[in-house]
């Protein structure tokens, strides 16, 4: 084992000033173990072959100046996007475009605000799902981007505190999984390359980065590590990241934090094992910004692109570009290696883009103003560089329908659906807006006004921002209701005498806030510090229920909050969650109170009545001294929903529940087993390692093209500064070989063998994993007077001990007419049944007995039946 341990420390090092071994103080940290060489292209994966034909015809005709080009971004602020690589001009491509976010443009204008990932995963409705992607994709494309840095699927969720949780979907695999799919179809259907982010491991803001932790007070040398086993890493973080690969995701992005003391971005065993050889993923991956630190390691672990390319922010200098021309002329870096990450990037790009003649980028991130330095870090280039392009099309409606239909009816105790009320009082700032304007806080770092979208880069600009007040209001008046609102929660005595009065039917609007790492709000570094409404929002709610007896209370936040002290007071007649609804957000939720839109949203999250319920929790406080913080995934598979059935502690509100306005009784449970087969695994090996094109080894051919060459301030560019490699890299440590510090296997280019557990051509694992082995059906009857949509919920329970009691393995959304009985048909494939095995390095199917539920939440599974 001492042996791998060192080669794992030489993966993990700095390319030029290797940092490992670290001073383990009392622990033994855990440790990746190296895998190598780095995976290349498969010309037959199910889905690429059409692509891989494109960008081998493309890439072979690359010099290798551009391909590194291609693979290396040109520093922060260089260009208008978020990040941008070197453009091809001789072969016609302009540099590509990697930006924000996962719910619309940020930064930009005339775009849509789109509802969040985790409100959308609330409306347990696929097809929502894809047209969330596909509409976000298009005005990705209308504003000339090429990548959309989304979805989400690292933070899964394990902490309900964890800032960024919103962005992406719920800490149930299957749900983030369907998510994943549907948003990455969607939005590469309208031709742009989506990215599935942070991989892997990426479950907290506090200490993701040093320089952020530092700023913070906290002095550490090294992020975070996630320490991960390996069956918890299968059942359950890679789980949806699968579903990604399989829906043919493009791109991946590569996290800040380590898993096992190993960087993302540097980390052999994440990307070059699991994600490449295992799942088979044939696109690129590219770093977080300033989350790579090292070179030619980092290329042999299976990086294939720097963002945005310098090594910190405006450095001018860069671990590739320069640097990754000298490691291919000097065999650190193999030559299949850069055109591989070539060819990866290419093959993205023509699954989703077809050709290399590409719209213009109509806007930069940095000003909203209309003419400015299109190099913005350098201040140079003064042209138009905003267009103002009008993206938004219809996407309003769509937005309005998906926050409407991901609003989840917590309790309803018959005040709701509201109908003409005599008189409505709206109460608290969170029915309100912004005074300062609804974008008036950078990257959305503030909590004033109504909240509809968390902070930091997973934003956009609202184009407008209707308030729960205005458009409530629009609707007492229509219906010639009495209507009062008060948009503070610290007037008391006037909030007293208004909801204290005969008739009134009071709404309490309340939130909790939490965003990225980079922004402290209120001592909030991006995750929240506590799990309780802000604002003094509990208050407010209890002061508004001890006047009122017709008390509805309506959250938004970025995911569980407590609501212990109050939920169960007979005058808070309903409570809805609304999440982050985006633009729309007051139309979105008067269409649920008042029962135009019947609510459908399932709770994507567990509502547990203490923090201490849910088992994992943030790492507030450093715990390693001076080196990497260490969180060890202790818990294992047993997060949110898992984790409190566990415990067998009693929940406030379960994963999955959601009330609608009509009711539903489940009947007759079938199964159906299907002739699947026998699994097979993979055998066999892959192609020796291909190479596209030659490259000359005369350095004079890699040098600045001219002395006239316009070189941007801080711009990274490929090239050399002198014939002396040495001087031209700037490195203090060059000269070392490929025998010196690189691990073995790590430019092997002979044939590799494949894993049993991979699929041959077939993204996503072994396609054997995907047969479905039963189908359960029950029937679903509306019992009441109303038409509604119900969420039948398939659960699993794969019954051994070390299993979790039951699992989500699938779902659907009926709408069903009073009087009426639909059929659900849901479907448990292989991988549905099938447990990690950590030393056979497989998916099997125990012996243990396998029942099958159906009902309509984690808590709630009226129907069973055995599995055999
Ligand atoms: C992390 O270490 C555990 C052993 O504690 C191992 O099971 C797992 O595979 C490792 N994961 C990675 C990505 O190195
Ligand atoms: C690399 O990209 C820059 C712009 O980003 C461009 O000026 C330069 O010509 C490109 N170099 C090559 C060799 O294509
Ligand atoms: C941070 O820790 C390092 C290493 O222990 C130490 O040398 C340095 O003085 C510390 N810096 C601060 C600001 O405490
Ligand atoms: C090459 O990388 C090293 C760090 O490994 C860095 O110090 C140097 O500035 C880089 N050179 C260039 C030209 O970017
Ligand atoms: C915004 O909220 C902060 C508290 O978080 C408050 O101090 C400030 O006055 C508010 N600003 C406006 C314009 O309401
Ligand atoms: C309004 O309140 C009064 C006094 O409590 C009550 O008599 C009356 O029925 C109420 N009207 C409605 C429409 O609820
Ligand atoms: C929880 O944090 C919020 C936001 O910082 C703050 O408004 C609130 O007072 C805190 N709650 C408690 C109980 O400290
Ligand atoms: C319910 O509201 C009424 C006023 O309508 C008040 O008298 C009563 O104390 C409240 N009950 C609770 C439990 O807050
Ligand atoms: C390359 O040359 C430029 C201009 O002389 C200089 O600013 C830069 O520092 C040089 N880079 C290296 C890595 O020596
Ligand atoms: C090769 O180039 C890389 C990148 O500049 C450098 O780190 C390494 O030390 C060089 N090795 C040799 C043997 O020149
Ligand atoms: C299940 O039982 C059979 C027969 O006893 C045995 O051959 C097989 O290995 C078992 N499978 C697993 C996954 O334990």
């Amino acid at each position: 084992m001492k042996f791998s341990i060192v080669v794992a420390a030489l993966a993990s090092g700095a390319l030029a000033t290797p940092k490992y071994p670290q001073k383990l103080s009392k622990r033994t940290l855990e440790y990746s173990p190296p895998v190598y060489p780095s995976p290349w292209m498969n010309p037959e994966a199910d889905g690429w072959e059409a692509a891989y034909t494109q960008a081998r015809e493309f890439v072979s005709q690359m010099t290798l100046l551009e391909k590194v080009n291609l693979t290396t971004g040109t520093g922060w602020a260089s260009e208008q996007c978020v990040g941008q690589v070197g453009a091809i001009p001789r072969l016609g491509l302009r540099s590509l475009c990697m930006h924000d976010s996962p719910l619309g443009i940020r930064g930009s204008d005339y775009n849509s605000a789109f509802p969040s990932g985790q409100t959308t995963a609330a409306t347990f409705d696929r097809g929502l799902m894809y047209r969330r992607g596909y509409a976000i994709g298009q005005e990705a494309r209308g504003k000339g981007i090429n990548v959309i840095l989304g979805p989400v699927a690292g933070p899964l969720g394990r902490m309900p505190a964890a800032g960024r949780n919103w962005e992406g979907f719920s800490p149930d695999p299957v749900l983030t999984g369907v998510g994943m799919a549907e948003t990455i179809k969607g939005t590469q259907d309208a031709g742009v390359i989506a990215c599935a982010k942070h991989f892997i491991g990426n479950e907290q803001e506090h200490f993701r980065q040093v320089g952020e932790a530092r700023g913070y007070g906290f002095n550490i040398s090294e992020t975070l590590s996630s320490n991960i086993d390996d069956r918890t890493m299968h059942e359950l973080y890679l789980w949806p990241f699968a579903d990604a690969v399989r829906a043919g995701v493009g791109s991946f992005m590569c996290s800040y934090q380590q898993v096992n003391n190993s960087y993302g971005c540097q980390n052999s065993k994440l990307m070059n094992g699991l994600l490449k050889d295992e799942l088979g993923f044939q696109g690129f991956v590219m770093s977080d910004w300033q989350a790579q630190h090292t070179g030619a390691a980092a290329a042999a672990s299976g990086l294939d692109m720097s963002m945005p390319g310098d090594t910190e922010f405006n450095t001018g200098v860069s671990f590739w570009g320069t640097n990754l021309t000298l490691a291919v002329l000097n065999g650190t870096v193999p030559a299949y290696r850069i055109d591989d990450m070539a060819m990866r990037i290419m093959a993205a790009f023509f699954k989703v883009q077809k050709s290399v003649e590409l719209d213009p980028i109509n806007f930069s991130f940095w000003t909203l103003d209309t003419y400015g330095p299109i190099h913005w870090a350098a201040g140079e280039g003064y042209q138009q560089i905003n267009y103002h392009v009008d993206v938004r099309a219809d996407h309003a409606n769509l937005i309005r329908e998906i926050a409407a239909k991901g609003t989840v009816l917590l309790k309803n105790t018959g005040s709701l659906p509201l109908n003409k009320p005599k008189f409505l009082a709206v109460i608290g700032e969170d029915a309100g807006p912004n005074p300062n304007g609804p974008n008036s806080c950078a990257d959305r770092g503030c909590d004033n006004g109504t909240l509809a979208m968390g902070w930091g880069s997973g934003t956009a600009n609202y184009p407008y921002l209707i308030t729960p007040d205005a458009a409530l209001q629009a609707r007492a008046i229509k219906d010639g209701s009495r209507y009062e609102s008060i948009l503070t929660n610290y007037a008391a005595s006037q909030t007293k005498a208004l909801v204290s009065q005969d008739n009134v039917t009071a709404i309490v609007f309340v939130n909790a806030d939490s965003g990225e790492g980079y922004i402290n709000f209120d001592g909030n570094m991006g995750d929240r510090k506590n799990l309780t409404l802000w604002r003094d929002g509990d208050a407010l709610v209890k002061n508004v229920s001890s006047w009122c007896s017709n008390t509805i209370v309506v959250i938004h936040s970025t995911g569980p909050v407590l609501i212990g002290e109050w939920y169960d007071s007979p005058n808070i007649t309903a409570i809805l969650w609304a999440g982050l609804p985006g633009q729309e957000s007051g139309n979105s939720i008067t269409d649920v109170l008042y029962g135009k839109v019947n609510p459908s949203g399932r709770s994507p999250f567990t509502w547990g009545a203490t923090r201490e319920g849910y088992g994992a929790d943030v790492l507030y406080t450093p715990n390693n001294g001076n080196g990497a913080p260490q969180q060890d995934f202790t818990e294992g598979v047993f997060i949110d929903y898992r984790y409190f059935d566990k415990a067998n502690t009693s929940v406030i509100y379960e994963f999955g529940h959601g009330l609608s306005y009509t009711t539903f009784k489940y009947s007759n449970i079938q199964v159906q087993k299907s002739n699947a087969g026998v699994y097979q695994p993979t055998i066999g090996q892959t192609t020796p390692a291909p190479t596209f094109g030659n490259y000359s080894a005369d350095l004079n051919d890699y040098l600045f093209p001219s002395e006239e060459f316009p070189y941007v301030y801080q711009y990274i560019y490929p090239y050399l500064n002198t014939t002396d490699p040495r001087n031209a890299s700037g490195d203090p440590h060059f000269g070392q070989t490929a025998e010196e510090f690189m691990p073995p296997h790590a430019i092997d280019d002979s044939p590799q063998p494949l894993l049993r557990s991979s699929g041959k051509n077939a993204p996503g694992g072994n396609p054997a994993l995907y047969d479905v082995l039963y189908t359960v059906t029950a029937d679903i009857t509306n019992t009441g007077s109303i038409v509604g949509d119900e969420v039948p919920q398939l659960y699993v329970s794969l019954g051994g001990p070390d299993d979790p009691k039951v699992v989500l393995r699938d779902f659907g959304k009926l709408r069903i007419e009073p009087g009426q009985t639909a059929q659900f048909k849901g479907v448990l494939t292989r991988r549905d049944l099938s447990n990690w095995d950590v030393v056979l390095q497989d998916w099997v199917v125990s012996n243990y007995t396998k029942m099958a539920y159906v009902g309509k939440s984690s808590r709630d599974l009226g129907l069973s039946i055995v599995l055999s």
